[in-house]
């Protein structure tokens, strides 16, 4: 079910498996980063556009964040790669620490933003969680 409170990201379609990421706003205070959302092995994943070594955008070009080997996020500041189901952090300089994630949902061919109770917050550099 739709609720008032989603925000549509795209049409299912557009997401293609392991292409490219589609970028969004998130529309709710106070977080000011933006997000995308991926597919992988056929789910959508999405996360705060930041990697967790320094607080930068992930894509070298806009909704470039796959690998060439297409099952890693790739930082473009350093290479940090991040497992796209979970957004951990598997090799580069915040080996460990994860993506945060923002809560999505896919439903009858859309696929939606769904604003949590808090709102995601700004990740800093360096921080382990
Ligand atoms: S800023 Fe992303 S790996 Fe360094």
């Amino acid at each position: 079910m739709v609720e008032d409170t989603d925000h549509l990201i795209c049409p299912s379609a557009e997401l293609v498996e392991r292409g490219p990421a589609r970028r969004f706003d998130i529309p709710a205070e106070p977080c000011a980063w933006p997000a995308f959302v991926v597919r992988y092995q056929g789910k959508v994943y999405g996360y705060l556009n930041a990697c967790r070594h320094v607080p930068v955008q992930l894509d070298w070009r806009e909704g470039e964040i796959f690998d060439l080997s297409g099952h890693y996020l790739i930082c473009s500041m350093h290479g940090a790669r991040y497992l796209p189901d979970s957004g951990v952090c598997v090799a580069g300089p915040c080996k460990g620490q994860r993506l945060i994630p923002v809560i999505t949902k896919e439903l009858n061919g859309m696929i939606y933003y769904v604003k949590p109770i808090a709102a995601p917050e700004r990740p800093a550099p360096g921080v382990t969680e």
